[in-house]
């Protein structure tokens, strides 16, 4: 496995946000985090890449354990995390948001290339290069979080709630991307609660509810789950 957490645990003062999560991620692989507000998925996300701290379990990436180190060594090491809300910098430019991801990259020779072909693919952030990101509508936010996401070359790339506030349109070229750098052979760990798209993007699927896991399995097995949607992950 490229990914494996083991009985991770994650407290805030006297919340228990995360409470002895095991999964693991294949290398090529798509696996989906699903639950409702507050389930923990932001912080089990937060704890890999160790913006957060853990209490207590393991976090072995490509065979190394991850837990103690600093976040610099995870993203050197190949993991990256495209957080909940984008966060971007509004009073940079967008050239400036999307250098950052590249920031820890010791191989620079082939960025520019890099850079042209995410500016190909996004010509909205093209057309915005100078401007600051704040003008951005809330579709290219999330292009460019995970167009900075991509200069940092991973070869996980972490996703929370990427289609959160997007029209279906968007949620749809989303999608379509993480399809794309998948084919590549980036791995995807993606956190959702657009359950259906995510379950026919993935392979395996997990299900937090107030920081357990409760259910896991392929993902075509969790589409075909009816109680799923009704017990875990509330109306829609
Ligand atoms: N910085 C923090 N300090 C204190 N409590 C926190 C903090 N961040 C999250 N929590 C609490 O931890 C629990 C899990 O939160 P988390 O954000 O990980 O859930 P989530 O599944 O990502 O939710 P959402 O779907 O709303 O993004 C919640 O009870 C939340 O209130
Ligand atoms: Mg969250």
């Amino acid at each position: 496995m490229q990914l494996e957490v083991n009985d991770l645990r994650v407290r805030y003062g006297r919340t228990q946000a995360v409470q002895g999560v095991s999964l693991s991620v294949a290398p090529g692989e798509i696996v989906a985090v699903l639950g409702a507000n507050g389930a923990g998925k932001s912080s089990l996300l937060k704890a890999i890449l160790g913006t957060v701290k853990a209490e207590g379990g393991s976090v072995r990436f490509k065979g190394q354990e991850m837990l103690g180190t600093p976040v610099s060594r995870r993203i050197r090491d190949g993991l990256v995390l495209v957080p909940e809300g984008r966060r971007i910098l509004v009073s940079m430019t967008v050239h400036e948001n999307l250098l950052l991801g590249a920031g820890l990259r010791q191989d620079r020779e082939t960025l520019p290339r890099e850079i042209d072909a995410i500016y190909d693919r996004f010509s909205n952030l093209a057309a915005r290069r100078d401007m600051q990101a704040a003008v951005l509508s809330g579709g290219e936010q999330q292009m460019l979080a995970i167009g900075r996401a991509m200069l940092a070359k991973p070869e996980l790339m972490m996703l929370d709630e990427p289609s959160l506030g997007l029209s279906p349109l968007l949620v749809g070229r989303v999608f379509d991307l993480l399809r794309e750098l998948n084919g590549q052979g980036m791995s995807i760990l993606l956190v959702e609660q657009n359950t259906h798209k995510t379950l026919e993007l993935a392979t395996r699927g997990h299900v937090l509810e107030l920081g357990r896991m409760v259910m896991q399995g392929s993902a075509s097995e969790l589409l075909a789950d009816e109680g799923l949607q009704r017990a875990y992950l509330g109306a829609g």
